[in-house]
């Protein structure tokens, strides 16, 4: 390595800023959230830690829209969008006849693109259930499919050694009940008595299940949905579940949605996002994003240790719209050699660049490249020195020029050494931080 001032020197120089204030590593603006949770309150608090880990370390999950909506074909919410009425849509039950076992692509294609966790809806706002229950007729088993598509997801997704979530809505378009328990007493006893019945009978008929993802809670609050008690309920059945936060309680994850950005104080949260613009199958939507975008996506949630949940939305046979196969394949190539870059990494506070994004691994810094600038890759205010780098896909050594304001990879291909992300591994003396005002503030001016 060579260096152009001497690491003491800038050492001294930065502590003797550090120490007049002028510098904070961690700024308001790029602090990186902490894994801690708040203070704990109901039992499941208490070994959320534990519960947790091994969402903390998967990152990236799939999400699975599928039910009668998918057989036309028109986005989950056509049903109200459309306002078609119960008596003209409840049919599509009959209709809805997917090939059997038809998860199990789904599992495989997850697996290969490095999701470690799924989640898919066993019931949207349209009211089917994907499961067998007790408690309706409208659902598979007793309808067009004949079988249980529920049990068929966990055991494909178990059989990849995938963790198994449920997406359940608690707003429902068909339930006689579903609008009126907002104003009518003895329908939101029924009402609540039937989702919590089809909650518990979720989490009792499938074995272990990894996390249940609640959704809409419209038109009753947490206390009208008796909330407290479901997810007591849940958690009686599944002690090592996790659940999120739209049952109207703060469960132990939050879901921005198509938007990434990271809880304070250490909470842990989740971004769902579509690959295109609809969850559940739309067969004209082709705004697919590219695989570029959903590895840039994955990487600014895993610099926040947030989680990324991408969602296919299965046509009505249940095989994957093409689009998403090739996305996800390409996405996973990548996985293939920058998985460790992702899984279980550490909060990161660096994030300037104008090409690039960032995740950590302890004192390792990885800076992912998505437009490559050519023979060398530069970055400004690092806080610490650099010991070595090496391009990520072949391993090959990285020559390094650091001074107290860049750092310069050089010698480097002209052609980006790997699609559609190039990773540089850069080996740091201790924790890698940035400070994005440091070359503004302190490089020498000469001008006039
Ligand atoms: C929204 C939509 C729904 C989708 C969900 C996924 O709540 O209503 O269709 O399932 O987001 O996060």
């Amino acid at each position: 390595m060579n260096n152009l001032f001497t690491r003491r020197t800038w050492l001294k120089s930065s502590a003797s800023l550090l120490a007049a204030g002028a510098l904070t590593p961690r700024t308001a603006q790029t602090q990186a959230p902490q894994p801690a949770q708040p203070p704990a309150s109901a039992p499941q608090d208490a070994d959320r830690a534990r519960r947790m880990q091994w969402w903390h370390e998967a990152r990236f999950g799939m999400f699975v829209h599928w039910g009668l909506y998918s057989v036309l074909g028109r986005h989950e919410w056509v049903m109200e969008n459309e306002g078609i009425p119960v008596s003209e849509y409840a049919p599509l039950a009959k209709k809805f006849q997917p090939t059997p076992h038809a998860a199990r692509a789904w599992a495989r294609l997850a697996k290969q693109a490095g999701q470690k966790y799924m989640v898919m809806t066993t019931k949207h706002h349209e009211g089917f259930c994907n499961f067998n229950t007790k408690l309706t007729d409208y659902c598979a088993p007793k309808q067009g499919p004949g079988r249980d598509l529920v049990a068929e997801y966990v055991e494909a997704a178990r059989s990849e050694g995938l963790r198994v979530g449920f997406y359940y809505s608690l707003m429902d378009w068909h339930h006689p009940d579903g609008a009126r328990c907002a104003q009518d007493e003895d329908a939101r006893k029924r009402f609540v008595e039937y989702t919590h019945g089809l909650i518990r009978e979720l989490m009792t008929n499938y074995g272990k299940v990894d996390v249940l993802w609640y959704d809409v809670a419209w038109p009753l609050s947490a206390d009208q949905w008796e909330s407290e008690r479901m997810n007591k309920m849940v958690f009686e059945l599944q002690p090592d579940i996790i659940v999120n936060n739209r049952n109207k309680l703060p469960g132990d994850f939050s879901t921005p949605e198509q938007h990434i950005t990271a809880e304070t104080n250490g909470r842990a949260w989740e971004t769902c996002m579509t690959l295109n613009d609809s969850w559940g199958y739309q067969r004209a939507d082709d705004a697919w994003k590219t695989p570029k975008q959903v590895i840039r996506n994955l990487v600014a949630c895993t610099r926040d240790t947030g989680n990324y949940l991408l969602n296919i939305g299965p046509k009505p046979d249940g095989s994957i719209p093409e689009e998403s196969v090739r996305i996800l394949s390409e996405v996973g190539h990548w996985m293939d050699r920058n998985g460790p870059t992702i899984y279980g990494s550490d909060p990161c506070q660096v994030r300037r660049s104008n090409y690039a994004s960032f995740t950590r691994k302890g004192n390792t810094l990885y800076m992912h490249v998505h437009f490559w600038p050519g023979e060398t890759v530069a970055l400004s205010g690092l806080m610490t020195g650099v010991k070595g780098a090496r391009l990520l896909a072949s391993d090959r050594k990285v020559q390094v020029q650091q001074d107290k304001f860049r750092v310069r990879f050089t010698g480097l291909p002209v052609e980006a050494p790997d699609h559609p992300v190039a990773t540089i591994a850069i080996e740091c003396e201790s924790e890698p931080t940035q400070d994005s005002i440091l070359v503004r503030k302190e490089k020498p001016r000469d001008g006039i």
